[in-house]
């Protein structure tokens, strides 16, 4: 039977079991009970008598956001976590880690929630961009790279969301049935090699249930394969108002409930525990591990967090991994282009105006700047290029935020607005400058008593005519501006999710008729029946435009009057985000018409595609070139000028299969069916190998990407046996350019099916190489024992079973040159 990698010894700052014990004998159960829900939002509180301090945790995967959701309160924004995966190295994770948990300990948080390992089942999941692959392995190996980075500078890294969430609509409630070979080969590989590996110190138990119990209480997958089986000695948090009962959840493995006050672990736990309900015991079991927690990321006692800064050149790295992440779908021959050789290019679509730089949910965070597409171009292409911009599309449904170039916060006098919170009575408890138009509170930054949010703002319109503002959230808003009052009701009906409600309010756009240098003063006073729990609200504005036509037809003539068009469509953040599923995989509005017309008045046409997570691409084969951009984060535009110029090779793989046709695709609806998901379909696999068992062939398989570059697949030697096995790749670099290569070595069985089951093709092990044109390399994929191993559930254990099997060596699935015997 072959058994993962033990976990190595403890970190620097690691308690001993004894130092633990004497420690949790030293409190109060009150105390106890204190440690094991959220002080607030965001952290545990301190016991001054033991020696610990506040302990704050903070989201999420594409940087630390910190405890306020405010512009004011910038992190780094990182290329998704689809980009990171796209880079197929761990190396470049383990390096955003390492930066992602610096920025954390320079905002004095201990504990980073991320990363998200839930795997891309339909591409229809609401948070695909924020997980990084259909494929387990791949998942596993970025993970927990990601996870050695953030925690290597002190900081714990919390993987999630423990276990089957992989779709948003109904995730409060519904019931993941997995079979215990599909749960142990695909869904729980990246948490099990998180645990035994890179030796994660939190888990955050997830909304759902899997085979009919909750996750906050499933004992099974929590005490017994997590804690017990796998070793796992760290904290299980549960995810956001997960814990819902008090007895199941604290039998069921959850160590912390967050966030605080708890309606069902706070009194109602003390009585249980009183009562003999609950045993103290258990209780003595969660603080120890809280304990251990605080004692690794430096709250304890002489123990202090560790020092470590954001690095001086971090923007330069999330500059070179949006850029090293980027695919390179298709192409002709148009890309890179030489500045040198152009004297126009047309810059099209409604994402070269709105870069979509990250998804939506809990995952925001607020960046200082973002290199904008017209900021990078401009810069990669110089001054001897004229670059028109033209929007070609209208495809968001909220307006860009208002710009502080034209709205002035009346009471400070200041590019802005002025944000302020009533009470019944209308006195006025907080006033504050904002810097932004979209606004989030939590709970604890909502003043008590608070019933009504005031916004006010003068703008002054640039362009005379029908200027548009809307108004965003859910609730009640009461909008004065040219000297009427209009009440917009957008309450949301009962039982919505409250992140959905926050994350994608309803938007009404308001016409103003206005002239260029005119003030517009606008007031608006937003309520939800009572005082707030959460709140989320914004203003968006745009100048007068063109009818739809109008604009499509000024796109197409800016095409045929440049040398290049480059056209950039994608998704927004209210299409990729949490608490909701995608309705479909169409790109918004008239994209495809869009790229479509634009390619018939200029063959020399150039799409970006700007989203996380798979989208439709109908006239991929008309087009000159195709840029997978993904969700680049902060530094987009600067990476996008890079590639497109060649500064950089466009070095991604895609690490999920991406569909022609919506039909095709094997798991597509995220519809709940009798209350759950039945995760046996397609004898339980997902991705490409559920494709590899209809008939259908992708649009661009799983590991695609070209480069720009061409490589030769030479020869492959293979050592080794079910302990392990090394594959060594010989590959030549046979273009012009320096370029990257993954390598990716996939296993396939004698005859398709393992222990009953039909076994499709499947990665086994990949590694990246850069090399000279003309350079020959020999790279070494290794491959270990647990890998070549299948879960037996009649045995309950992983087995190798002997044979003989083949290995199939290539750049993407589509394309595999080299094959090897394997003798198990
Ligand atoms: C999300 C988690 C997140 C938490 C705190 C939840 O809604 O599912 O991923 O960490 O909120 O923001």
């Amino acid at each position: 039977m072959a058994a993962h990698p033990t976990p190595t010894g403890p970190t620097g700052n690691e308690a001993t079991d004894d130092e633990l014990r004497d420690l949790v004998a030293r409190l109060t159960l009150e105390e106890k009970l204190s440690l094991i829900v959220g002080e607030d939002f965001w952290s545990l509180p301190e016991i001054p008598s033991i020696g610990l301090r506040k302990l704050r945790v903070s989201d999420g995967p594409v940087g630390v956001r910190g405890v306020t959701w405010d512009e004011r309160d910038t992190s780094l924004l990182f290329p998704s976590p689809t980009a990171l995966a796209a880079a197929w190295d761990p190396e470049v994770t383990r390096r955003a880690g390492f930066v992602m948990g610096a920025q954390t300990r320079d905002k004095d948080i201990h504990v980073l929630l991320a990363p998200t390992v839930n795997l891309h089942r339909s591409p229809l999941g609401g948070r695909h961009f924020e997980c990084y692959s259909e494929d387990p392995l791949l998942t596993a190996r970025i993970a927990t790279a990601f996870i050695e980075g953030v925690q290597s500078a002190g900081v714990g890294a919390t993987i999630k969301h423990f276990v089957g969430n992989e779709t948003e609509d109904d995730r409060m409630s519904y019931d993941s049935r997995i079979d215990e070979r599909a749960l142990r080969e695909v869904y729980l590989v990246p948490f099990e090699e998180a645990v035994r590996t890179g030796r994660v110190w939190l888990v955050m138990s997830a909304y759902n249930q899997v085979n009919g119990t909750t996750m906050t209480e499933n004992s099974r997958l929590v005490n017994d394969v997590l804690k017990d089986e796998w070793g796992f000695d760290g904290v299980v948090i549960s995810d956001w108002l997960a814990v819902r009962s008090t007895e199941a959840a604290a039998a069921g493995g959850t160590d912390v409930a967050m966030p605080g006050p708890s309606e069902v672990w706070g009194a109602p736990l003390l009585a249980a525990v009183r009562d003999g309900r609950v045993a103290e015991s258990l209780i003595d079991e969660r603080v120890t591990r809280v304990l251990r927690l605080a004692a690794r990321v430096g709250v304890l006692g002489d123990r202090r967090p560790a020092a470590t800064t954001t690095p001086a050149d971090a923007v330069v790295t999330l500059r070179a991994i949006a850029a090293q992440a980027m695919v390179l779908l298709g192409n002709d021959g148009t890309l890179p282009l030489d500045p040198a050789a152009l004297s126009r290019v047309a810059l099209i679509g409604p994402n070269a105006l709105r870069l979509s730089a990250q998804g939506g949910g809990s995952a925001h965070v607020n960046p200082a700047h973002v290199v904008s597409i017209p900021e990078g171009l401009r810069a990669a292409f110089g001054d001897g290029v004229e670059l028109t911009l033209t929007e070609g599309a209208f495809t968001h449904r909220a307006l860009a935020d208002l710009s502080l170039d034209t709205a002035v916060d009346p009471v400070s006098g200041e590019p802005g607005l002025r944000a302020e919170f009533l009470d019944a009575e209308g006195a006025v408890l907080s006033s504050e400058h904002r810097l932004g138009s979209s606004l989030m509170f939590w709970p604890d930054n909502i003043p008590a008593g608070a019933t009504v949010i005031r916004l006010r703002t003068t703008v002054t319109p640039t362009v005379s005519g029908t200027n548009i503002l809307d108004v965003r959230g859910a609730g009640r808003f009461e909008v004065d501006l040219d000297g009427a009052t209009r009440t917009i009701d957008m309450t949301l009906p009962e039982g919505t999710d409250v992140i959905e409600a926050i994350m994608r309010p309803e938007a009404t756009r308001i016409e103003v008729e206005a002239t260029a240098g005119t003030p517009v003063p606008i007031r608006v006073d937003f309520s939800q029946g009572g005082q707030f729990f959460m709140a989320a609200l914004g203003l968006g504005w745009a100048d007068p435009r063109r009818s739809a036509e109008a604009e499509l037809a000024a796109a197409v003539e800016a095409a045929r009057a440049a040398d290049v068009a480059v056209v950039v469509v994608g998704t927004t953040d209210d299409i990729e985000s949490e608490g909701f599923d995608r309705a479909d995989l169409a790109l918004p509005g008239r994209s495809d018409e869009l790229v479509r017309r634009v390619a018939a008045a200029n063959p020399r046409t150039v799409v970006v595609v700007n989203a996380g997570s798979p989208v439709l691409m109908p006239w991929r084969d008309e087009v000159a070139a195709v840029v997978w951009a993904w969700l680049p984060g902060q530094e987009g535009g600067a990476a996008l000028g890079d590639v497109l110029t060649g500064v950089v090779e466009p070095g991604g793989r895609l690490p999920t299969t991406y569909p022609a046709a919506a039909a095709d695709v094997p798991i597509y609806s995220t519809a709940r069916v009798a209350g759950g998901h039945d995760y046996g379909v397609q004898a339980g696999h997902i991705g490409y190998r559920a494709w590899a068992l209809g008939t259908a062939a992708p649009a661009y398989p799983f590991g695609h990407g070209l480069g720009y570059t061409t490589w030769s697949y030479d020869e492959v030697t293979v050592k080794g046996d079910a302990d392990g096995v090394t594959v060594d790749v010989t590959v030549t670099n046979t273009g012009a350019r320096p370029g990257r290569e993954v390598v990716q070595v996939y296993l396939e069985t004698p005859d398709g099916t393992l222990m009953g089951r039909p076994e499709p093709i499947r990665l086994v092990g990949f590694t990246a190489l850069d090399a000279e044109p003309g350079a020959r390399t020999t790279v070494t994929v290794p491959i270990d024992a647990h890998t070549l191993s299948r879960w037996n559930t009649e045995a309950a254990g992983w087995t190798t079973t002997p044979g003989t099997y083949t290995l199939r060596i290539g750049r993407s699935l589509g394309d595999l040159p080299l094959s090897a015997d394997l003798v198990l």
